[in-house]
């Protein structure tokens, strides 16, 4: 065999596993379909989603918030093609950055599709048609996800589009019809609607974000409300139209009346699906599920056991952060190591403003589930550091256990939510108990002081400052 590791797929949790791959002293190769590295996250996702939340929130701020802070401005524009720019910027930044990574490690990068010819074998089938073939001991598919639609709503990229498009547009739309108030909904939903847009989201569901605990859904609502949104909770959209210069999008309403809804752009977010397109995933003994799935075993083993695969391709929560744990635990796995994953303290984070925050379980979980539980919550605006930057929206909840107050979830909305949530993953990993964390010093002024509050609330109901 050529390789010790052959990775189909160069995302966060391609590109991390075969760096890991090299430190370990495995021969590695990853195989990318795109001229770029980095998967959907550093090109099509986290990186450039977030470069556009940052320009939008700034232009936001300059528009509503800086005159209360004493900063006159006048004439105040979007200039979207720029911050389009900018975020094309930071994105072949970042790229350049993982093949930097690939030569420093002395991982060789094939650049075409790779599919397999037998379990050993990968072929590469490259952009002017050649094709070069490839052998390996191991292989990981991290070929990643797509995004999904359904036929009443077809894609055209132009006036029906995904948050690939989304994230690229000419013009900030007059109206945005969002199918899906989760993640991508809230946070594209937010880009435009702080640049201007009026933003109309139709939603299944009965809130936003509805899989993370019910209190972010309902306090994310009012944030996302106050600028300007509208929603159709319990709404079934039935058709999508491109009509030229708009679009119409058709939606049964809960008491079974329908309503249309006009628009310059839809966005269709309702979820991704597994992607192994062109894989040719039998000649390697392998199918994927109904759902599009590989299927794996606790050591992330498909039914063929030197084939492992990792990331949004796989079960779980489809996060990079997730992949790059499954990458890492891939590496030491075919190094003979026995690392370990903790699942349930993965972190989920929404990058709006309030930013969303969370890790554990929910409290609709932990009802379900029947564990005797308190909780403690603490709203951001009895904090000093929050008035001092006038970001008085959201709260933190901690739930713990009733008889050992070990910390079982902590669910922030409210500023710098994203970084907060590190410390109470950290307390989780060491099964911290609320008053753990209650005793312990947190810097004033700072938003983690939300954190250590909440505990003490859900100690003994004894925050200090409420
Ligand atoms: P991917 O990143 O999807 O990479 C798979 C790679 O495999 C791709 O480059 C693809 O071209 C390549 N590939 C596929 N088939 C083949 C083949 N046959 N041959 C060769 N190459 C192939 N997650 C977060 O944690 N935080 C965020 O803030 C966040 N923001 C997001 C924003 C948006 C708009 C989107 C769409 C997603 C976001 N995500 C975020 C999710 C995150 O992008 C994914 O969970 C993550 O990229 C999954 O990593 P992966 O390695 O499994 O696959
Ligand atoms: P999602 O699963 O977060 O949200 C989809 C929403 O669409 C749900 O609220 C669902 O109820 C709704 N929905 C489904 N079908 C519908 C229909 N027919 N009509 C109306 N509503 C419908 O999926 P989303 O937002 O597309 O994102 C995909 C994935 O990408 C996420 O699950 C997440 O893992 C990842 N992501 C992560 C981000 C982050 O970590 N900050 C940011 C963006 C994406």
């Amino acid at each position: 065999m050529e390789y010790d590791v052959i990775i189909i797929g160069s995302g966060p949790g391609g590109y991390t596993g075969a760096i890991r791959c090299a430190q370990l002293g495995l021969k590695t190769a990853i195989i990318e379909k795109y001229p770029a590295l980095g998967g959907t996250c550093l090109n099509v996702g986290c990186i450039p989603s977030k470069a556009l939340l940052d320009s939008s929130e700034h232009f936001y701020n300059a528009a509503h918030t800086f005159a209360e802070h004493g900063i006159k401005l006048t004439d105040l524009q979007v200039d979207l093609p720029q911050m389009i720019s900018r975020k094309k910027n930071v994105v072949d930044q970042t790229t350049k950055g993982i093949t930097f990574l690939m030569k420093k490690n002395k991982i060789d990068e094939i650049h075409g599709v790779g599919s397999f010819v037998d379990p050993h074998t990968v072929k590469i089938t490259k952009a002017d048609g050649s094709e070069q073939t490839i052998t390996g001991k191991n292989i990981v598919i991290a070929t990643g996800s797509k995004p999904m639609s359904f036929p009443s709503m077809p894609i055209d990229k132009k006036r029906v589009i995904t948050s690939t498009e989304a994230l690229a547009l000419e013009q900030v739309p007059k109206h945005l019809i969002i199918i899906g108030a989760g993640v991508i909904g809230a946070e594209l939903g937010s880009v435009y609607a702080r640049l201007g847009a009026k933003v109309s989201f139709v939603e299944f569901a009965d809130s936003m974000i509805p899989t993370m605990d019910k209190t972010m859904g309902k306090e994310l609502q009012r944030a996302v409300k106050k600028l300007g949104a509208d929603f159709y909770f319990n709404h079934k959209v039935t058709k999508v139209e491109n009509k030229g210069d708009e679009v119409e999008v058709s939606v049964d309403t809960p008491d079974g009346k329908q309503i249309t809804l006009t628009g310059d752009y839809c966005l269709v977010s309702v979820g991704r699906r597994p992607y192994t397109d062109g894989l040719n995933l039998e000649a390697a003994g392998l199918k994927a599920d109904n759902r599009g799935k590989i299927e794996v075993d606790a050591n992330l083993r498909t039914s063929v056991p030197h084939i492992y695969a990792l990331g949004d391709v796989i079960r779980g929560a489809m996060l990079a952060h997730k992949a790059e744990e499954e990458g890492t635990f891939i590496a030491e796995t075919i190094a003979g190591q026995k690392p370990h994953i903790h699942y349930r303290l993965i972190p989920n984070v929404v990058y709006t403003w309030p930013e969303v925050a969370a890790v554990g379980y929910t409290e609709e979980e932990v009802k379900q589930e029947g564990i005797p539980y308190k909780t403690g919550s603490f709203p951001f605006k009895a904090l000093g550091r929050a008035r001092a930057s006038m970001d008085i929206d959201g709260l933190v909840k901690v739930l713990a256990h009733k008889e050992t107050d070990e910390i079982l979830g902590v669910h922030i909305i409210g500023p710098r939510a994203a970084d907060m949530i590190a410390e109470a993953v950290v307390a989780m990993e060491f099964r911290a108990s609320a008053e753990d964390i209650s005793r312990m010093s947190h810097a004033h002024p700072t938003y983690t002081e939300a954190f250590k509050e909440a505990c003490l609330a859900a100690t003994d109901n004894r925050a200090i400052n409420m």
